[in-house]
């Protein structure tokens, strides 16, 4: 029998995916779904020519050097922050994400978090079990408004297009945007949303929603002088990575009331929390969860084995962040 092209799983994942790549590969899985070292990764990585990593395990150049068979990295994510592309590109490596296939599940779930954020949903929940509720008050809780708000936009991707469309047809917001890059006016006028500069969406956003990519071009892209921007009675929703908010920043603001309130799906130190932000009451914090229902979950899987599959038989990805640029190892 010939030799299958030997692949790490890195985190487990659904057996019905791993059962699809054991049809191609020698698949080594982490069915215990332990967080391994850099030193644990490279050292399973001996050998393999392709990974499927869950977003996490960073990708740079010590690594390829260290793992000279190694041809594509997939990982199950959107976001390749962790991929150094310009390392993996000059070794050679290609490096493949997981788009599309997540943009409605996490877009509904910006949804969800900037309706609980402004409307305090988890503040008034533990009011509630924690037994403190003693008679019904006029300003109980009272938050803001989501419906008719101004939403701003940071980082009009994909995902960021997903969440004004909701934004504009379902809850009559005027949706206003910063990108590096405008979109068409086709696009514009489809999404009913208007581009302004970075210091105009800061200042006239009701509610910001943060859905651009992560790199150190956009780290603590909100700081402590953007949040001073921002209206008092403004929400801040992140849903890209916990490196775009400057977290010490953003937990005095909190404090002193300078915004309303603020609510994290993703962190600096995940999934270790910046300590401060468990003392405020106004914010809302979720554990990276906003791609996660189960199908959605199921097809990103797909997507990064289908990559690697796709790759390895056929060589060529179906998302590659770094194709044409490298010369394949
Ligand atoms: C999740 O954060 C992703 O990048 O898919």
């Amino acid at each position: 029998m010939t030799q299958r092209p030997p692949i790490l799983v890195t985190r487990a994942v659904f057996p019905e995916v791993v059962a699809s790549l054991r049809e191609h590969f020698d698949v080594e899985t982490n069915d215990a779904d332990d967080i391994w070292t850099p030193a644990q990764l490279i050292e399973r990585l001996q050998g393999k020519v392709g990974a499927l990593t869950s977003g996490a395990e960073r990708i740079d150049a010590a690594l390829l050097a260290a793992c000279p068979e190694l041809r594509i990295v997939s990982n199950l994510a959107v976001g390749y922050n962790n991929f150094d592309v310009p390392a993996m590109t000059a070794a050679g490596v290609l490096g493949t994400n997981a788009p599309d296939v997540l943009t409605e599940t996490t877009a509904d779930f910006g949804f969800a978090l900037l309706l609980a954020t402004a409307r305090r949903l988890t503040e008034s929940e533990h009011f509630l079990r924690a037994g403190q509720w003693k008679k019904w008050g006029l300003d109980l809780f009272a938050g803001a408004d989501v419906h008719g708000a101004t939403l701003g936009i940071l980082g009009m991707g994909r995902i960021g297009q997903a969440i004004a469309k909701r934004a504009a047809h379902g809850f009559d917001m005027p949706v206003i945007y910063h990108n590096r890059s405008r979109l068409d006016s086709a696009t514009e006028a489809k999404l009913d949303a208007r581009y302004v500069s970075k210091n105009e969406l800061l200042q006239q956003a009701d509610h910001l929603m943060l859905v651009l990519p992560y790199s150190a071009e956009s780290h603590h892209a909100i700081a402590a002088a953007e949040i001073a921007l921002m209206k008092p009675t403004a929400t801040l929703i992140n849903l890209a990575r916990g490196g775009i908010v400057d977290e010490t920043a953003l937990v005095a603001a909190l404090r002193d009331r300078r915004i309303a309130a603020a609510g994290l799906d993703v962190f600096e130190g995940e999934p270790k929390i910046n300590p401060a932000l468990l003392t405020v009451p106004n914010v809302v914090l979720t554990p990276h969860i906003a791609s996660a229902t189960l199908k959605t979950r199921r097809a990103m899987a797909q997507l990064a084995a289908d990559n690697l599959m796709a790759y390895l038989t056929k060589g060529a990805a179906l998302t590659p962040v770094n194709a044409g640029l490298i010369k394949p190892r």
